[in-house]
């Protein structure tokens, strides 16, 4: 893998490895007074969608469900339809706090500047596409001063990841606050295992382990390219099956449990290898599926101090499913996640069985509300509120980063360190700042209608 000539480090040694701190900017401006960025003249902080999918019409959903008032005043796709849907189905739930009027409804590339020009410094923008956009996005609302929630992934190379930590000390340096959907760390039920490691419960962690294995799920297998929407607009929306949207299934899937695990263990990986495979690349159809993803992939990730975390992910049909993460400790272990990204309950056990006999600790009863999605918006507008240090992105980078070493290891078949994925001079959406709807796509279907793929061990430099 070949280092970018800037191979200067971005971050200190101890910050690199460490996954617990909430930010670098506000450790390195602890001592700096900055001030207080709220929006003037009303209580109420408006808020602007810009991605209008599933995942941002229910941020905003959360959103306007705290108790800070909060009102969505602009909204920005490339699809109209998209953006059509989330406006009635959020409408439909808080009619009081949605005012969108149809010259606050922008559709293409540059829409997030005009729904961002609709909001007052202080306000809020939410970052809901791909994450192909997440650093463009995310520089202007520094520019305009806005405080930010933007969803997961928010990188998949080594340059944008880069370029987001940097973007996120300017934040820091404004006082804004950004919140990361990384949602685990905001499950009071993690928070309280979280806790209960650190205090010892099942000892030194010694391996962790973590499953996403399902059926064929999102957009991760595409056939090819039906020529209409134009391409760039097709690879967005089927934005699973290409590394430059999304990273990939391995990325998009496999984050929250790399997360989570490594925020457990107060650090994250060094280096990492994997293998991995794709069984089926005929789709029932007959045609070919098209699209850059493996559908089995399995990773080591050691350590600083030899720690191991192995990440299994799997998109097959009929395939045993298993969704959920455990952590082994040098006393006992704990089921991190029983199902799912981050569902409840997790437990502690004296021994490595999990069984009632033995078990130390349970989070409460699975109906007592704990909704991480719901929290992260409790802490994020608290922050706001009361003015508290608050920017996540520099562990949704590192988080991101590691996700994205994984999927490069097993991608090229070679051992991978973090240091390297983070120099690494690859960028897979150059210009992604200046698309516009007629942009070509940043990968381009050949004669036969196929994309580059991953070859491990033949492509072993760049993962496609
Ligand atoms: N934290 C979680 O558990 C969770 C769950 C689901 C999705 N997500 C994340 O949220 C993001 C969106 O996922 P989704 O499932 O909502 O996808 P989606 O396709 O439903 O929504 C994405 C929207 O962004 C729009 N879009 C794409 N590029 C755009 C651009 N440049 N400008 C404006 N709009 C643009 C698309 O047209 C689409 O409407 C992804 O990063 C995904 O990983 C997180």
């Amino acid at each position: 893998m070949t280092p970018s000539s800037d191979t200067t480090s971005i971050l200190s040694r101890r910050d690199f490895f460490k996954a617990s701190g909430l930010t670098i900017g506000a450790s390195a401006l602890a001592n700096v007074k900055v001030p207080h960025v709220f929006a003037q003249g009303s209580d109420q902080l408006r808020i602007a969608l810009i991605g209008c999918g599933g995942r941002g019409t229910g941020a905003v959903v959360n959103a306007l469900g705290q108790k800070m008032s909060l009102k969505l005043v602009a909204m920005a796709d490339v699809f109209q339809q998209k953006l059509d849907n989330s406006y009635k189905s959020i409408k439909a739930k808080f009619p009081d706090q949605v005012d969108v009027s149809d010259d606050h409804k922008f559709i293409g590339f540059d829409g997030y500047k005009h729904a961002m020009d609709c909001l007052r410094k202080g306000d809020i923008a939410i970052f809901t596409t791909p994450l192909a956009f997440r650093w463009v996005h995310f520089k202007y609302a520094i520019e305009k001063g806005l405080h930010v929630f933007m969803e997961k992934p928010i990188t998949a190379d080594g340059p944008t990841s880069r370029r987001m930590l940097e973007l996120a000390k300017q934040a820091s340096a404004k006082n804004l606050k950004v919140g990361v959907g990384l949602m685990s760390r905001h499950s009071h039920a993690m928070q309280e295992l979280y806790k209960r490691i650190q205090d010892g419960e099942i000892g030194d962690i010694n391996f962790m382990r973590g499953y996403r294995m399902q059926g064929i799920i999102g957009s991760a297998f595409s056939e090819p390219w039906p020529g209409e929407p134009k391409e760039l607009l097709w690879q967005i929306s089927r934005f699973h099956s290409f590394l430059w949207a999304s990273g990939g299934a391995f990325s998009d899937f496999y984050i929250h449990h790399v997360d989570h695990l490594c925020w457990l263990k107060n650090a994250w990986p060094v280096k990492c290898h994997g293998v991995g495979g794709r069984t089926f690349r005929t789709a029932p159809s007959g045609k070919p599926y098209v699209d850059q993803n493996l559908d089995s992939y399995s990773v080591e990730y050691t350590f600083q101090d030899g720690t191991k975390l192995f990440m299994d992910g799997r998109c097959m049909n009929g395939a045993l499913p298993i969704y959920s993460s455990y952590a082994h400790g040098s006393k006992g272990m704990a089921i991190v996640s029983k199902s799912g990204d981050c569902g409840r309950p997790s437990s502690t056990y004296k021994g490595q069985n999990p069984s009632k006999e033995n078990m130390l600790w349970t989070s409460p009863d699975p109906k007592v509300a704990d909704d991480p999605y719901f929290n992260e918006w409790e802490d994020l507008t608290d922050a706001i509120r009361n003015d508290k240090p608050y920017n996540e992105v520099e562990r949704g980078v590192m988080a991101s980063l590691v996700t994205s070493m994984g999927r490069y290891a097993t991608h090229t078949a070679q051992e991978v360190t973090l240091d390297e994925m983070l120099n690494h001079e690859h960028e897979y959406a150059p210009d992604a700042d200046k698309f516009t709807m007629d942009s070509p796509a940043p990968v381009l279907a050949d004669a036969n209608g196929l994309y580059p793929v991953p070859e491990p061990g033949r492509k072993t430099k760049r993962e496609y």
